[in-house]
């Protein structure tokens, strides 16, 4: 349990009880052995007295506890309020008061969502503090809102920790769907991932695969144990970065590289805590569990590191004028320079650190989904490398060209996001209008979030789901392009995920490449295969394996 989660259990007991000032001191007392359960006396005291300076007259200075006659009629009033417009909205679980759903939600809230909509049904609606939440859980309903609503569903609702440095302005996972979106949407699509760009890129991920090689046969050697995602972040990371400022990130020499990968991981974890500001808009002005405030610092950081390439860069062109390093800085710089379109370096310096942040940690966290399924059903792996070594030789290096014709392989990758999509939850979309859905109205404003991995795991359309069997794909039309909606780790429609080519290619070369070189078994034998939730869907216990030569 969170402190957040004991903070929000009392915070309903206060609301159900209706007591002051000695109820409240006496949890204070007797909790006060507990360090979880002080935070959480902590954290709910100030959402409490939040409450209460919301509703005081200006200038009236009274004591927190008795203003519960205020803090009532609140509860009356939230009742009261969600009862009047609840009778079009989708059906939902009972809320208490002040909280709404949010108990409900629990440490993993997309099996938690998942559980409640076998009871609610595959559009359900929650309330969550005072925000609106509309849930959806079927392939139907997907479709519903990300194809046949698409353009009404196309904005974010932006946590209370991204409304920093105005990244929610410039940064394109968060920015509305306007001309700057489309603008930048397309520099992603015309300078890294169009088909022209990543072939022309090739080389630069081989270069990676290799070193990722290298780094597993010295482990291999030393009969050492590798910790998978750590090794696949690192490739990720250093693959961007090289395609970006030709330079290696996580070089253990370089300083910069460190503080990146730090600043990086820093960000994830951030945007990956339950924030109560982001529940009850008036505690965003304390920002009760500093989440804004670190997040600040964090992206500061990663914006001035990307700033620092920039100049450095712009630096090296005035002195030897224009220089062809291929790599996408210079490509940014010249737009710039160019003035072709209207974007100044703020919104690139945004855009490069959102890449990173975007595409490191959900491709790395995938190979390790992927590498721990396969260790934990060894006759799936042992049937993926004897495809590998019959189409392109065992121990031989897999090429791009070469994932065509490895159609295990990729039902191996499919199978994967199907069952661990990194992001469970997509990325919260927000209505932009009343809009009515099969006779529910879902309301402007609210959160909009598409359980990605109940959809994944829908009995109705996945015989037995919660096994990992690649076969089910094979001989399939189904791809994760947005277009079957009962797979869409991705996402669809127009916000989709621009990152998709990339990650696909860098998936299966990485998997490809561990697996055709090298048998593996899991240190200490056991494997757990738990998962925890944050900004994406981690193994609980990161994955470690011993490298063994492939015989
Ligand atoms: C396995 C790897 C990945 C997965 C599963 C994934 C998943 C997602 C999802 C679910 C969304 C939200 C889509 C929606 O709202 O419908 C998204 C958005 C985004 N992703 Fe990815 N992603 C991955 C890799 C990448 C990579 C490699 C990059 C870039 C280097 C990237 C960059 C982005 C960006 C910039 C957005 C925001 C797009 C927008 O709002 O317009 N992603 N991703």
């Amino acid at each position: 349990m969170h402190a957040m989660q004991v903070a929000l259990c009392y915070v309903n007991k206060f609301a159900k009880s209706r007591c002051g000032p000695t109820h409240a001191l006496i949890i204070e007392t007797n909790e006060e052995a507990d360090p979880l359960a002080k935070e959480g006396v902590r954290m709910a005291r100030d959402i409490l007295l939040v409450v209460d300076h919301g509703v005081a007259a200006e200038g009236e200075e009274r004591e927190p506890f008795l203003l519960f006659p205020h803090l009532y009629g609140i509860f009356i009033w939230l009742l009261w309020g969600s009862k009047a417009s609840s009778g079009k909205l989708p059906p939902g679980p009972r809320r208490i008061p002040i909280l709404g759903n949010l108990l409900d939600l629990g440490d993993k809230p997309h099996k938690s969502l998942a559980e409640l909509a076998k009871t609610h049904g595959p559009l359900m609606s929650l309330k969550l503090g005072s925000l609106t939440t509309i849930v959806v859980s079927s392939a139907a309903m997907a479709k519903e809102v990300l194809q046949n609503h698409d353009l009404t569903f196309s904005n974010r609702t932006i946590g209370d920790a991204l409304r920093v440095n105005q990244h929610d302005e410039v940064g394109l996972p968060w920015m509305p769907v306007s001309p700057l979106w489309r603008t930048l949407r397309k520099v992603c699509s015309s300078h890294f991932f169009s088909n022209k760009k990543l072939d022309a890129h090739q080389y630069l991920r081989r270069k990676k695969i290799e070193e990722l090689l290298s780094y597993v046969h010295k482990h291999c050697r030393a009969g050492e144990a590798i910790n998978i995602g750590q090794a696949a972040f690192n490739s990720s990371i250093n693959l961007l970065s090289d395609t970006v400022f030709s330079k290696d990130l996580v070089d253990p020499n370089s300083k910069d590289a460190q503080a990146f990968k730090h600043t990086v991981c820093s960000i994830m974890e951030e945007g990956g805590k339950t924030n109560l500001a982001d529940y009850f808009p008036v505690l965003r002005k304390i920002d009760p569990q500093g989440v804004r405030r670190r997040m600040s610092i964090h992206l500061t950081k990663l914006l001035n590191l990307v700033e620092k390439m920039f100049d450095e860069r712009l630096h090296l062109r005035k002195e030897h004028g224009s220089i062809a390093s291929d790599d996408v800085l210079d490509a940014l710089l010249d737009i710039i320079e160019d003035n072709l379109v209207e974007l100044n370096k703020t919104h690139l310096t945004h855009l490069l650190g959102v890449l990173f942040v975007a595409g490191t940690d959900t491709t790395s966290v995938s190979l390790e989904w992927a590498m721990a399924e396969l260790l934990h059903n060894p006759q799936v792996l042992q049937k993926a490398q004897v495809e590998l070594k019959k189409t392109i030789g065992k121990g031989n290096q897999v090429e791009e060209s070469d994932i065509a014709r490895l159609p295990y392989l990729q039902a191996i990758v499919k199978e994967t996001v199907r069952m661990h999509p990194p992001l469970p939850l997509l990325l919260p979309r927000r209505a932009g209008a009343d809009v009515e859905i099969h006779g529910f109205r879902i309301p402007e404003g609210s959160q909009v979030l598409v359980n990605a991995w109940a959809i994944g795991r829908d009995p109705d359309v996945w015989e037995n789901p919660e096994c990992f069997t690649p076969e089910r794909f094979l001989g399939l039309e189904i791809d994760v392009k947005g277009r079957n909606f009962e797979l869409i780790p991705f996402g669809a429609g127009r916000r989709i995920c621009p990152g998709l080519p990339l990650a696909m290619r860098m998936l299966h070369l990485m998997l490809g490449s561990l697996i055709n070189n090298f048998d593996w078994k899991i240190e200490g034998g056991v494997m757990n295969m738990e998962e925890k939730f944050g900004i994406s869907l981690q193994k609980a216990e990161p994955l470690r394996a011993i490298p063994i030569p492939l015989v």
